[in-house]
């Protein structure tokens, strides 16, 4: 399976990444994830997108080609992928769509995650990242057992630097700007699959199994 996974901040890509890696058996190729990691280890690629990253902007088209022509080239990409977060502008899907014909790989599904602007800001601000192993938490919807305190690995929980309103804001505005016409051509060439994204995480995954074919 070679999917790309689309919708707007917050909307549940990543907690829905996690249930579809485990059934399809590919890896979970999230730009966002790539980039925090990067700013974690202090790398020089951390260095350099950590100010984007804080203000909610898009890091540059050619540095995110680049690393995303690296990833899917990997061997563990041969036989499938989820790309979450990738393509967000049009120059983006001309590079994605470059990349995989060279690499004579076709997409077999684009899947768009939609839910309200209410509840993407009540989701983005309610979430918790362990600022040990980066697992995701929602203070209401998906508490830790302790307060604060990451269950996998014990260290502290804390708020994501881009999860603050005004930044939200702003990365919203970005998705409608840059992100929504990359759907809309995807759309057009019939490819998209939109699956409603409220409620719970079971339902949303139990739609997204039924939009690629799964009983
Ligand atoms: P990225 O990490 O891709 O951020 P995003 O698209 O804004 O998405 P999020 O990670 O915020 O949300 P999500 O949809 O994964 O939601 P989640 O599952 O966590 O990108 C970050 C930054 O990197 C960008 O701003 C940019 O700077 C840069 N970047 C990345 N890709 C780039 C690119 N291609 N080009 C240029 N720059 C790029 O869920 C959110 C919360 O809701 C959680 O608390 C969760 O527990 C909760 N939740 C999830 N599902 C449900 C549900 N069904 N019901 C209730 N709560 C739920």
């Amino acid at each position: 399976m070679r999917i790309v996974l689309m919708g707007m901040p917050g909307v549940g890509k990543g907690t829905q990444a996690e249930r579809l890696r485990v059934e399809f058996g590919v890896p979970h190729i999230s730009t966002g994830d790539i980039l925090r990691d990067a700013v974690r280890e202090g790398s020089a690629l951390g260095r350099r997108v950590k100010a984007t990253l804080d203000a909610g902007e898009l890091v540059s088209d050619e540095l995110m080609q680049a690393l995303i022509r690296e990833r899917l080239g990997r061997p563990d990409a041969r036989g499938g992928f989820l790309l979450d977060g990738y393509p967000r502008t049009a120059e983006q899907l001309a590079a994605l769509d470059a990349i995989l014909g060279a690499l004579s790989l076709r997409l077999d599904a684009v899947l768009l995650l939609t839910a309200s602007e209410a509840e993407i800001l009540r989701r983005l601000g309610g979430r918790r990242i362990c600022s040990g192993c980066a697992a995701v938490y929602h203070v209401d919807d998906h508490p830790p057992a302790a307060p604060g305190v990451c269950d996998r690995c014990g260290a502290a929980l804390v708020q994501r630097e881009d999860d603050t309103e005004r930044v939200i804001r702003a990365r919203l505005q970005l998705y409608r700007s840059r992100t929504q016409p990359v759907a809309d051509a995807y759309r057009q060439r019939g490819a998209l699959h939109e699956i409603d994204a409220a409620g719970d995480p079971a339902g949303v995954f139990a739609r997204l199994r039924r939009a690629l074919g799964r009983t």
